[in-house]
């Protein structure tokens, strides 16, 4: 039974552009896990902590994308190969230093951004709203996240590039 009422077919451009997202988000949080095993110094306690909070969350989004992409219809990607291969950010070093892990952070976090728009626009053209409800929480969230942690790089007293 179709119960969405949308041809499952017109949802492929936006599954594809999920499965982007879920990609990216797989590698944004392995970047975060790292950085929170590695990070050292003065800012550990703030960065330790924080980092686990940002992989603790993106677990559960990670969880949300791939099960929209199968309640619109279509088969969300499950291996590290396929994430590799589709990821809009780069797997980040783990031996940086806490501004440098602030700033990669960041520029993961705007292209997660960038990548949510991008879903909103095109599931709103086909009139899946559910998608486009489950993904604007989101991307509140990642803006709030991206915030907090752009403030707290400010506070150490070196600007960080705008993450746009
Ligand atoms: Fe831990």
């Amino acid at each position: 039974m179709n119960y969405l009422g949308i041809d499952t077919k017109q949802l492929q451009g936006v599954a594809d552009r999920l499965n982007q997202l879920l990609a990216s988000y797989n590698i944004y949080y392995q970047n975060l896990r790292g950085f929170h095993w590695y990070v050292q110094g003065k800012s550990f306690f703030d960065l330790h902590k924080l980092f686990e909070q940002y992989y603790n969350d993106a677990q559960e989004e990670i969880d949300d994308i791939a099960e929209r992409i199968l309640t619109i219809g279509h088969n969300p990607d499950g291996t590290l190969h396929k994430y590799l291969d589709k990821t809009e950010i780069p797997e980040s070093r783990n031996l940086l230093s806490d501004q440098e892990m602030a700033r990669h952070i960041l520029h993961n976090q705007a292209e997660l951004i960038k990548s949510m728009r991008e879903i909103i626009k095109t599931a709103a053209s086909v009139e899946d709203e559910g998608t486009v409800d489950v993904v604007s929480g989101m991307l509140s969230k990642m803006e709030k996240k991206a915030w907090l942690l752009n403030t707290w790089s400010d506070n150490r007293g070196k600007r960080m590039p705008n993450p746009t």
